[in-house]
C-alpha cells in the first residue's frame, strides 16, 4: 500500500483499538499514515480537525483528498438518548451531523475526482426489522430526533435512533450529489451511501448492547458467519470483507464517479422517502444548521439553498 491515509479515532493513543490500528498500519511502511484523535460527539473538535486538515492540504503537507470514508457509528441499545455538549442526540451527531460537518468543511480540499463514502445500513428502510418494533422515519420537525422521550424499551428505541440516523444520512447523500454536480469546481466529485452488510464480527455488538446480543454474537453470529451468509442473509459477512468493498468504492478507478445507494457493491434502491425532494431539502437545510455550516466555512457555496 502506498499513498497517504489520514485516520481518526475517538480515543487517544492509550486506547487498545488505536494500538491495534498502529500495529496494522506498521505493516505498510510505504504508506504515509497519521492517526488523529477526534471525538465526533464534539462539533468544535470536528471543525478544529477539518481546519487542521484543510490547512495541511493547502500547505502541501497532505495531497488533495481523493476520498473520505465516513464509517464511524454509535448506538446505545441499553440506555435512553444521550445529549452531546452540542445539544444533539449522540447517535444522530456521531452517525450523521459530524460527517456532514467533515464533508462540507473539507470539500475544498478534495481532488477534482474525489469520492465521498457515507455509511447507510439495511436498518434505514422503513420496514419491520428483527432489532426493533419501531420503524425509522423522517418527521416534519426533524429536530424531534434530538429530543426523543425516555422509554422503558431501551433496545428497540435505541435501535430506532440508530436507524433514524442512517435514514437521514442516506437521504442527505442525494442533495449532496445534486449540489456537487451543479458546481463547476466539484462536478466530478460524487457521493455514495453503502449498506456494508451485516458484520458478524463487529465491535458494535459488544458495546452498549444487551447481554442477549453479546451472547448471540459470541455463540452464533461470529462462529457461524458463513453459514448464516449461505442460508439466511447473503450480505452477512466479516468487517474485513466489507472493508475491501468500501475501499473499492472510495479509490478504485472501476468505481470512479459512482453515486447513489449501494448494497455491498451493487447499486440499489434506498427507502422511497429518501427520494422525496421535499424531504431531502428538509434534511439538507437542517443538517447545515446542525453541523454549523455556513457559506463562510465551506467551499461548496451553492449549498445555502
Ligand atoms: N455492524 C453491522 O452489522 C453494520 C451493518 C450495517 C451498517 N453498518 C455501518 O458500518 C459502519 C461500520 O460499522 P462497524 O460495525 O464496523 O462499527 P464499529 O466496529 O462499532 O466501529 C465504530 C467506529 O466508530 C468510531 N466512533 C464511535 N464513536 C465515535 C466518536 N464519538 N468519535 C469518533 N469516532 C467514533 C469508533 O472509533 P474508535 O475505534 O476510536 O472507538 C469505531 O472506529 C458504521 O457506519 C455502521 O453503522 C454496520
Amino acid at each position: 500500500m502506498a499513498g497517504t491515509v489520514i485516520l481518526t479515532g475517538a480515543n487517544g493513543s492509550a486506547d487498545s483499538n488505536t494500538q491495534n490500528l498502529r500495529q496494522v498500519i506498521a505493516r505498510y511502511p510505504d504508506a504515509k499514515t497519521s492517526i488523529y484523535q477526534v471525538d465526533l460527539a464534539n462539533l468544535s473538535a470536528v471543525h478544529e480537525f477539518a481546519s487542521k486538515i484543510s490547512k495541511a492540504v493547502e500547505t502541501g503537507e497532505y495531497p488533495a483528498l481523493k476520498s473520505i470514508i465516513c464509517c464511524a457509528a454509535y448506538w446505545n441499545l441499553v440506555g435512553d438518548s444521550e445529549l452531546t455538549t452540542d445539544g444533539y442526540d449522540k447517535t444522530l451527531q456521531i452517525n450523521h451531523i459530524a460527517h456532514v460537518a467533515l464533508v462540507l468543511r473539507l470539500i475544498g480540499s478534495f481532488a477534482s475526482d474525489g469520492s465521498i463514502v457515507l455509511f447507510s445500513s439495511i436498518a434505514h428502510y422503513r420496514k419491520p426489522n428483527a432489532m426493533t418494533s419501531y420503524l425509522p422515519d423522517i418527521p416534519d420537525d426533524i429536530d424531534q430526533f434530538n429530543h426523543p422521550p425516555a422509554s422503558g424499551d431501551k433496545k428497540d428505541r435505541g435501535f430506532q435512533r440508530y436507524a433514524n440516523s442512517k435514514l437521514v444520512i442516506t437521504t442527505w447523500m442525494y442533495p449532496l450529489n445534486r449540489y456537487l454536480q451543479q458546481n463547476q469546481k466539484f462536478k466530478n466529485i460524487t457521493a455514495v451511501a453503502i449498506n456494508p452488510g451485516g458484520l458478524g464480527d463487529s465491535r458494535a455488538f459488544t458495546s452498549n448492547t444487551p447481554r442477549s446480543i453479546q451472547l448471540a454474537q459470541k455463540f452464533v453470529l461470529k462462529p457461524f458467519m458463513s453459514i448464516i451468509q449461505y442460508l439466511a442473509d447473503p450480505t452477512f459477512r466479516s468487517s474485513a470483507e466489507a472493508a475491501k468493498d468500501v475501499i473499492k468504492l472510495a479509490v478504485d478507478e472501476a468505481y470512479q464517479g459512482e453515486h447513489g445507494y449501494f448494497t455491498l457493491l451493487q447499486k440499489d434502491d434506498s427507502d422511497p422517502i429518501t427520494m422525496d425532494e421535499s424531504v431531502q431539502q428538509r434534511v439538507w437545510r437542517k443538517s447545515l444548521e446542525w453541523a454549523r455550516i455556513t457559506k463562510d466555512n465551506t467551499a461548496l457555496k451553492n449549498v445555502m439553498k
